[in-house]
């Protein structure tokens, strides 16, 4: 039986790591920009954000497999062929960096660790901030799926109190579960730091903007690091301006990569981070492309199919 074709849609720099085949690997690999080939030939896609309108160019596509966690990169092509099954990428390692990612920016918030930083640049012993105390930083979750729920319970452990919202309610040890649109400003309103880890749907589209702000507490924060679509960026620069929000971190853009004239990066209570909060290691999102591949010539379905309708 002829080997399947996969084409690989990847970002030049990393297209090495990405095609490098397992022994014995089942399925022909083709390289997108590199190699010719047939529209009618592919069987399966790889990648983060297809051209729009190349997917529904190939009549025999049996699946479409994404390299991240989020799918929004081949949904918000309006031409998707929504009969061709979507298959995103969840795994542990993702959680984990995440995880890491969010602890990092929420510890360094709340033990005052940039107030030390610019005090070591004075050369200044600056010893008399008070501790702030474990209970009083209140971290807010947008989103508590695969690695949101991960990384609340990291959080949780670090003897924060967490809260989430999500579409439905959560029963995680430790965790205050808000959900659905009529509580989300009871949620706002307890969110010293805002964690964003929702997918980004129709309805979670630019959820981050002024209204949301001006529920959270005085001195609130912000980490989003899930997409950019979900930021309002001027509402953001706004309410730190004002001085109602104290700080952000953001690693996800409506632009990427952040144009140089972006007052993001030159913004004092900003963060900027270059989409790297966690990054699919291509040796282990390999495994979960071919393992789904077989699965499908198995005529069965692997795991983690996404919901076209609600997008995640
Ligand atoms: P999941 O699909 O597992 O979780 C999505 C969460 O969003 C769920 O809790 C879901 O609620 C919630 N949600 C979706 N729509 C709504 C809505 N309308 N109202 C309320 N809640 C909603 O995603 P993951 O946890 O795997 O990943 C989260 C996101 O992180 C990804 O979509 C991606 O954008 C981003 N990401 C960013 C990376 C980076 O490097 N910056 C790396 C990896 C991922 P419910 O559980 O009730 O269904
Ligand atoms: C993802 C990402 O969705 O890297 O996995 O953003």
């Amino acid at each position: 039986m002829a080997k399947p074709n996969l084409l690989l849609i990847v970002p030049a720099t990393w297209s090495e790591l990405w095609t490098a085949k397992p022994d014995g690997c089942a399925v022909n690999f083709i390289l997108h920009g590199r190699d010719a080939y047939a529209p009618e030939g592919i069987d399966y896609v790889l990648s983060f954000r297809p051209p729009a309108g190349l997917l529904k160019t190939f009549p025999n596509l049996k699946a479409a497999f994404s390299l991240g966690a989020g799918v929004d990169g081949f949904l918000c092509d309006l031409d998707y062929p929504r009969r061709v099954p979507l298959v995103r990428f969840a795994d542990q390692t993702l959680s984990a960096e995440m995880a890491q990612f969010v602890v990092m920016h929420v510890l360094i918030r709340h033990r005052w660790q940039r107030l030390f930083d610019d005090a070591q640049g004075e050369r200044k012993w600056r010893q008399m901030m008070l501790p702030r105390r474990t209970e009083d930083t209140r971290i807010a979750m947008l989103g508590l799926g695969e690695i949101g729920s991960f990384t609340a319970a990291r959080l949780i452990e670090l003897g924060f109190p967490v809260a989430s919202w999500s579409r439905g309610r959560k029963t995680l040890p430790g965790l205050k579960s808000f959900a659905g649109d009529g509580e989300l400003t009871a949620f706002l309103r307890q969110a010293d730091i805002l964690v964003c880890l929702l997918s980004l749907t129709r309805k979670t589209a630019g959820i981050l903007n002024a209204k949301t702000f001006a529920a959270m507490p005085d001195g609130g924060f912000v980490v989003n690091v899930a997409r950019g679509g979900h930021l309002i960026e001027g509402d953001l620069i706004a309410a730190l301006d004002l001085g109602h929000l104290s700080g952000a971190v953001l690693d996800v853009f409506e632009q990427e990569p952040l144009p140089e004239t972006s007052p993001l990066w030159r913004h004092p209570k900003i963060t900027v981070t270059p989409h790297i909060a966690a990054i699919s290691q291509p040796a282990i999102a390999m495994q979960y492309v071919l393992g789904g591949i077989a699965a499908f010539e198995r005529g069965e379905k692997p795991d983690n199919i996404v919901d076209v309708e609600t997008a995640y």
